[in-house]
């Protein structure tokens, strides 16, 4: 970051950030890329390019698009959701056909449908390949709608999957990306798709206030996180697999199935998630709820073996 070459960005000219767009679009398969300061603004800025104000956009209840980013879509792009059960993380293609045809019924018209993979409230699951595929097809059904692909942990979906990242974002006309996170780079996300939505989206960004000068120094890291983080996602994977292991053991009725635990991500049911988090926070262990009663676990870069083991320990003797 302290070496980075810089330049104005505003005017396309900063070097790094430049070099940091074009790995990212080719590291998932897109023509163009937009590097912004935040997932939520990757996401927003696609919904503004790709969603008319007032349009449905078709969207899992529990994606963070719809859960998560304070509100944005509604006051940022004007949307309206239309809500799909996303219990196991993925949309029922049918739930998007249908909201196809509805538009002749009175309902705003779809212009958009939104994925995330992989899916965080469903437990960090990453999408089956083929399920993906379905779901382009009922978009292409629905009148020919266009894909966002909310891919914070997109690289933990390849990863877990083997999948290449560019194949699963093929389906998608825009793809976003975490460079924070899993990755660990301090700050930024990125946006990719076809070069006329990239240049729309780059306008959008300014709108929202997210143009940058010499941002090289943050897209520096950006690139040590493409090009160096991705593998070792897997470790973070095997020790979210030994929390659940924990958890599952301490409480066997609170739905944490290790095996369906792929990623870095670990989501179980506790009566009493309020006095456990206490508990973990008196040990030094951040944890977190995503719904009543629903406890969050992450692994990350910065957790170890030795960390994990100490959580294991904690979780025996929580209440
Ligand atoms: C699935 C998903 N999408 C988008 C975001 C937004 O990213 P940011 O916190 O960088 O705005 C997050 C953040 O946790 C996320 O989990």
């Amino acid at each position: 970051m302290a070496e980075a070459e810089v330049g104005d960005d505003a005017y396309g000219e900063d070097p790094t950030v430049r070099a940091l767009e074009e790995a990212f679009a080719e590291r998932v398969g897109k023509e163009a890329a937009l590097f912004v300061p935040s997932g939520t603004m990757g996401n927003q800025v696609a919904l503004r390019v790709l969603a008319p104000p007032g349009s449905l956009a078709i969207a899992g209840r529990r994606q963070h698009v719809v859960v998560y980013e304070n509100g944005a879509a509604a006051r940022n792009a004007g949307v309206q959701f239309h809500l799909v059960d996303d219990y196991d993380g993925t949309l029922d293609p049918d739930g998007i056909r249908w909201a196809g045809t509805a538009a002749e019924h009175h309902q705003p018209r779809p212009s958009l449908v939104c994925l995330e993979n992989t899916h965080m409230p469903a437990g960090g699951v990453p999408w089956p390949v083929e399920r993906l595929y379905e779901v382009a097809q009922a978009a292409a059904a629905a009148g020919g709608l266009p894909i966002h692909l909310d891919g914070a942990r997109l690289f933990n979906a390849e990863v877990a999957t083997g999948v290449p990242a560019a194949d699963l974002a093929a389906p998608a006309t825009t793809v976003m990306c975490c460079l924070s996170k899993g990755l660990c780079a301090p700050v930024g996300s990125m946006l990719a798709g076809p070069p006329e939505v990239i240049a729309a989206a780059r306008f959008e960004r300014g709108v929202l206030g997210g143009q940058m000068r010499q941002a090289g120094v943050i897209a520096a890291a950006g690139l040590v996180a493409l090009q160096t983080m991705v593998e070792r996602l897997a470790d973070d994977h095997r020790r979210a697999r030994r929390l659940a292991e924990a958890v599952a053991d301490r409480w066997p009725e609170s739905g944490c199935d290790p095996a369906s635990v792929r990623t870095n991500c670990v989501v179980f049911r506790h009566p009493s998630a309020g006095a456990l988090l206490d508990h973990l926070r008196t040990e030094g262990i951040a944890a977190g709820t995503i719904a009543p009663a629903t406890v969050r676990l992450m692994t990350h870069h910065d957790v170890d073996d030795a960390d994990v083991e100490l959580v294991v320990k904690v979780l025996a003797a929580a209440p």
